[in-house]
Order: structure tokens, then sequence, then C-alpha cells
């Protein structure tokens, strides 16, 4: 089923301008002039965060309005696509066609499908920041369609046995911007560039920004 937000509900995220505090904390990972891809990015309060260090940026939505207004076509790469619709995210009838990147981004946003494409869409050494609503949010608050919600342990299964795993929490958030239940991660893609005789990757900081809010 498509994402279909109605437009309470989005203008909910909109009234959004600060950014999770779980990007926040990780935002300081990449190496400078990095190439960043703010996947569903609403109102773009993610894409502000990495703009404002100097990354390169590329947002898109399926409604990009909100961009539009508060974004200058040259700090942010704006792009209105239909992330459902049926064409892959990279394929060559897509605005994205052949793109890769240093980071993606993904908050409050899960289509399942889209999973393959972003993990091959991230370059070697790329992160991946995921957060979103997770089975048990239906008991307080939208979304409580199940194709909306992460199951226990899914963005860890994403990523298994194929990137670094630096971060993953899974639970009730009750004082974030928007309180439920909550899945969140940031992985390296980094496991076939160790230089160690072991193989083992190289750690990341996991305290890269303090921590406010929740
Ligand atoms: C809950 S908002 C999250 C916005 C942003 N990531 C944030 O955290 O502030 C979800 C966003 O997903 C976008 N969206 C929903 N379905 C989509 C689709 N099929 N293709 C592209 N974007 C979509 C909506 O337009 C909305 O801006």
């Amino acid at each position: 089923m498509q994402n279909e937000i109605d437009p309470v509900e989005r203008a909910r995220h909109l009234r959004l301008t600060e950014p999770s505090p779980w990007i926040s904390r990780f935002a300081g990972l990449p190496a400078k002039g990095s190439d960043v891809l703010d996947v569903a990015a609403g109102g773009g309060r993610h894409s502000r965060v990495f703009l404002d260090q100097g990354h390169r940026v590329t947002a898109i939505d399926k409604n990009t309005t909100a961009l539009v207004e508060r974004f200058s076509a040259t700090a942010l790469s704006i792009v209105e696509f239909d992330m459902e619709a049926g064409i892959p995210l990279f394929d060559a009838a897509s605005p994205l066609s052949g793109r890769d990147y240093d980071v993606i981004v993904v908050v409050n946003y899960l289509y399942r499908p889209l999973f393959p494409e972003l993990l091959k869409a991230l370059r070697p050494g790329g992160i991946l920041l995921y957060e979103t609503f997770a089975l048990g949010n239906e008991v307080y608050a939208k979304p409580r369609n199940p194709d909306h919600l992460l199951k226990s342990g899914e963005l860890l299964g994403l990523v298994s046995q194929k990137m670094q795993v630096v971060a993953y929490e899974h639970g009730l958030l009750e004082n974030a911007d928007i309180p439920g239940v909550k899945q969140r991660l940031c992985a390296v893609n980094d496991l076939q560039l160790s230089d160690r005789p072991d193989h083992d990757p190289s750690a990341h900081s996991i305290r890269v920004r303090p921590l406010t809010g929740s």
C-alpha cells in the first residue's frame, strides 16, 4: 500500500524544523564534501543539517512544495519523484538514474521495496542513517499500517553481513518530536574496506555530536 500521508499528518511533520537527535548525533561522521541523499525529505530538516556542514545534498520527495519554499535551488538539489510508482529509484527512467551517495538519510518513511536499491546506491564507506516507526506504534499514533512499521530487528537484518552497524536502537521514545515506537540505525558500508589482518573494519565514533533531546 502507498504511503498516503493525509494532509493533517503531513502538516504535522512539516511543522518539525529541528532535526531528529539521531541524525544530529551522526551528522558529523561523513567526510567533508560528501554527497548526501535525503529520502522522503519532507520539509528538508535533515537536508539542512548536511547542507550546513558543506555537503552536497539531494532531497527527494513526491511533494516538494515545502522544499522549494524553504531552500534556494542553488543550495539544495530538489527532486520531485514518486518512489512508489513502480520506477526503481536509480533506474534509467528515474531522475536519480545511475547516482550513488556517501550518505543516505531516511527518517519517518518506509517503503520496503526501496531497501535493496538504497544499499546498492551507497558508495564504499558510505553511511546509512535510518529512523522510522516500528510495530507497537499503532497503540500510540499514526502510522498504524503494518506496511509502514518496521518489524523487530528489521533494519539490522537489512544490513546484516553487508555493513558495519555503528549504532542501533528500537523502543518507545516518549519525549521525541513525534513520540512513538521507533527503530533507528547508523551503519557504514565498509566491511570490504579493512586493512586489518583480521579483516574487521575500523571503528567509527559513536558520540560524534552531543545528543540533545531523545
Ligand atoms: C513523515 S514525512 C517525513 C519527512 C522527513 N523525512 C522528516 O523526517 O522530516 C514523509 C514524507 O514522505 C513523502 N512520501 C510519501 N510517499 C512518497 C512517495 N511515494 N514518494 C516520495 N515521497 C513520498 C511525503 O511526501 C512526506 O514528505
